[in-house]
């Protein structure tokens, strides 16, 4: 049996890259699918100029007769390097109602003799459950890998998530973890003493290399020795060598969930005025990575380029 990992993110970041950049570079001898259920629809067909079907649509139809697990490599593509793709629809209602008739499958991923990395897309974190399949999915994930930015305003919205799903949700808030994406200026443990989730690891924003992905295999030069894709290796043999069961973080496991909660108040705080609560190390730190970040093709706000 494969293990589950979902990835999802609570604002836009760069999910579906780092899902394919995951699978390019998955640990040889080991089968790895991809699972696209972002509930807002799919973009991984477009980039890779694949044709709409088979997709997530076709499996739906198919499991009304048979909700073997297996079913699915027939509606696979192939990225360049040989990973499966199970590709979601563009359309979100088709996204949404075919995830609806697939339930009982996707809770059964674990039972394939593959490891499957799940592109939940974006939690709406007010209804986790009825905008996704994650909630199937969790059931049966060894991982919940939440990418984010490492900035104020995504760090923030993950932090209220963090506080309003997890705190209340055991088996979620187990399988939590955080991969960062792109520079910023909080290191790995201010996020994690902050958000009480582990970060994984980080991916770097790297424009040529995430237009490469999905139309060149990782064996590439330009893929293999890129950032992306070295990060994105050392992450998913974290990832596989983590198989064991998922720790519960430390932070704020003893407390009550209010108590949590008014830690992560405190110290999200931190966050919302860096420079002004900053040591004179984080200080410097910060204005370095807003240099970087200015230089490395992303905006200086935040967004993600497009
Ligand atoms: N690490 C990265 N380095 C450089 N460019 C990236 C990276 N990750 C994503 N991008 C670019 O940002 C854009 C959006 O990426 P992607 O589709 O992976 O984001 P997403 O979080 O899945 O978005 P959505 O929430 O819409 O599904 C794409 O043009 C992609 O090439
Ligand atoms: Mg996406």
């Amino acid at each position: 049996m494969g293990g589950v990992v979902a990835l999802g993110s609570v604002r836009s970041c760069g999910t579906t890259t780092a899902a394919v950049a995951l699978a390019a570079t998955w640990p040889a001898g080991r089968r790895v699918l991809v699972v696209e259920l972002d509930p807002a629809g799919g973009s991984l067909a477009a980039a890779s100029g694949w044709a709409a079907e088979p997709s997530l649509v076709t499996l739906a139809a198919a499991a009304r007769r048979d909700s073997d697990p297996e079913a699915i490599w027939a509606h696979c593509h192939e990225l360049p390097g040989g990973a499966a793709v199970l590709a979601a629809p563009a359309s979100a209602s088709q996204v949404r109602s075919s995830a609806g008739m697939l339930g009982g499958l996707l809770g059964r991923l674990g039972e394939l003799d593959a490891d499957v990395l799940v592109d939940a897309g974006r939690i709406d974190p007010g209804r986790v459950e009825s905008a996704t399949a994650l909630p199937a999915v969790v059931g049966g994930a060894g991982r919940v890998v939440l990418a984010a930015r490492p900035r104020l305003a995504d760090l923030q919205s993950l932090g209220t998530f963090v506080e309003t799903r997890v705190g209340l949700d055991g088996p979620l808030r187990a399988a939590l973890a955080l991969v960062l994406i792109d520079d910023g200026p909080y290191p790995d443990a201010e996020i994690t003493e902050a958000l009480g989730v582990d970060v994984l690891g980080r991916i770097p924003w790297d424009p040529q290399a995430a237009e490469l992905l999905t139309v060149t295999a990782a064996s590439d030069r330009r893929l293999r020795l890129s950032p992306l894709l070295r990060a994105a290796r050392s992450l998913a043999e974290n990832l596989v060598d983590e198989r064991a069961p998922v720790p519960v973080p430390e932070v704020g496991h003893d407390e009550t969930p209010a108590a949590a909660g008014a830690t992560r108040t405190r110290l999200l705080r931190r966050f919302r005025a860096p420079a002004a609560v900053a040591t004179a190390g984080t200080a410097a730190r910060n204005a370095a990575a807003s240099d970087a970040v200015c230089t490395n093709g992303s905006s200086p706000g935040g967004e993600v380029a497009r």
